[in-house]
């Protein structure tokens, strides 16, 4: 899809996140032909340097991070032609001016806050001041949204006073991942899965987000944080919405959004026993979560299971397995749909439980694939065995079907087309928030001490047990 020439203001457009994704992301889009020649991305930042200064900056920063592209020399120059830069003070009116004075043309205006949500306030009323943001222009926010309920609803609050909700994108990059994408287009697309989704089918689900990093050199942000917020009330929840949500009339954000927002608030409670909190031990010469966080008595969690509950009639009884976490096995995020047993085989001798499985793989290998059973081929009779149906069809789709661009590339350029599908309302946060906040405060009044685990592991045994409970197991972690 085409998009228009637009003006790109990146606040913190020397950070780690502009360096490390939206950069390199911009860089391909480039590369794509969807920057159109008279767009322009402008770096905004405290230090004082000029374009030339900051173009060099890039030039590193996509010599370091920008994946196969880096080698396209001539490329990166001409698209570091489009970058320019303004030295600013977000909290004074040092900058602004010079910003204003770039920004007199007609062109679609994005301005993404890539800055600690402390600034939002202050960089919304100085666009506001300065003139530089009309009623058309965008601005995108990242994660963390708040710490708590009271918290994000005054970050809302405070960009309430300057944006319209339809103006405000807040990133949640799982949203702009391949296959969470191909998961609404399996479902809503194929007339095979939906009448089978529900409790009449479906025995339960297991989302697991696992990493192999551990937090050190963000132990500081972590700590105060901990998988649950860092990781659950976002990603997860915006996972398990788009699994559990009731089909939307119209794939249109706000459309999406008031299903996803109906799910969030359905979710009951849930109870102390059906959470397994971790935190990971020392190894060799790996420090421990505690040493990484910088902080000997750290009760905070590093890894997250726990058994949720949608209280609707489409979910009444299945439960929704979550587990997050650092320092695990694999770095591997997937969704399993586990459907329940026949009930009753037909074919003599054959005792296995068979089940299907759609299984999406949100990394690595982004794909689908649903376990189904056949017989095994051969003489020996009928011998059943579950093999993996590939529904990515990658190969079907020849080169395309290997062309997966990076969430955020595809996340900013929806930014600039103005389509707010794939980004969080204000509301939806806040109620993801309301649901987090009493299990946090929960442990916090209890004290409760994160169990242990092995870095390289799956994650404590208490996880384990969650599901053994229930005559269940966790799909294995692999990479
Ligand atoms: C971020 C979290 O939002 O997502 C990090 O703050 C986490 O702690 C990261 O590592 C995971 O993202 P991805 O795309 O690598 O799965």
């Amino acid at each position: 899809i085409p998009v228009d020439p637009f003006d790109l203001v990146i606040f913190g457009g020397t950070g780690d996140l502009a360096r490390r994704k939206i950069l390199p992301g911009l860089f391909r889009r480039f590369l794509a032909g969807q920057m159109p020649p008279s767009s322009r991305i402008i770096g905004a930042a405290r230090s004082d340097m000029d374009a030339e200064g900051y173009r060099g900056m890039i030039r590193e920063a996509i010599a370091e991070f920008g994946g196969d592209e880096r080698d396209q020399s001539d490329q990166i120059e001409a698209f570091l032609t489009r970058l320019e830069y303004v030295a600013i003070d977000a909290m004074g009116d040092g900058g602004w001016a010079d910003l204003a004075e770039l920004m007199q043309r007609d062109v679609v205006r994005a301005f993404y806050f890539s800055v600690a949500p402390s600034l939002f306030g202050a960089l919304a009323e100085r666009l506001h001041v300065h003139k530089i943001a009309g009623p058309q222009a965008r601005i995108v926010v990242e994660k963390p949204f708040g710490r708590d309920l009271d918290t994000a609803r005054e970050l809302n609050q405070t960009l309430a006073e300057h944006f319209d909700e339809s103006q405000i994108y807040r990133i949640d990059h799982y949203l702009g991942k391949e296959t969470v994408q191909n998961l609404m287009a399996v479902r809503f697309g194929n007339m095979l899965f939906e009448p089978l989704w529900n409790n009449h089918y479906v025995d339960h689900i297991q989302i697991t987000v696992a990493e192999t990093v551990g937090v050190g050199g963000r132990g500081s942000y972590y700590d105060k944080s901990g998988a649950m917020r860092d990781m659950v009330q976002n990603h997860l929840m915006q996972l398990l919405c788009l699994i559990a949500m009731e089909p939307p009339s119209r794939f249109e954000a706000d459309a999406l959004r008031d299903e996803k927002l109906k799910v969030i608030r359905a979710l009951e409670p849930v109870a102390p026993h059906h959470i397994v909190r971790g935190q990971y031990e020392a190894r060799g010469d790996e420090p421990s979560y505690r040493e990484d966080a910088e902080n000997p008595k750290s009760f905070t969690e590093s890894f997250i299971a726990m058994k949720c509950h949608i209280a609707n009639w489409r979910w009444a009884g299945v439960p929704f397995y979550l587990r997050t976490g650092k320092k695990l096995r694999a770095r591997s995020s997937e969704i399993a749909v586990v459907y329940k047993d026949l009930g009753h085989s037909i074919f003599e001798g054959d005792e296995a439980r068979h089940r299907n499985i759609l299984s999406i793989r949100l990394q690595p290998n982004e794909g689908i694939d649903m376990q189904v059973t056949i017989k095994e081929p051969g003489p020996g009779g009928m011998r059943l065995v579950d093999v993996p149906l590939d529904l990515t069809f990658a190969e079907a789709l020849g080169e395309s079907g290997h062309e997966i661009s990076d969430a955020y590339e595809r996340l900013i350029m929806d930014v600039i087309r103005g389509n707010q599908t794939l980004f969080m309302r204000g509301d939806e946060v806040e109620a993801a928030w309301r649901w987090t906040d009493p299990l946090i405060e929960g442990w916090e009044a209890r004290n409760d001490v994160p169990k242990l685990y092995e870095p390289g592991s799956s994650g404590p045994e208490d996880a384990l047990m969650l599901m053994h409970r229930d005559g269940r197991r966790w799909r294995e972690i692999k990479g």
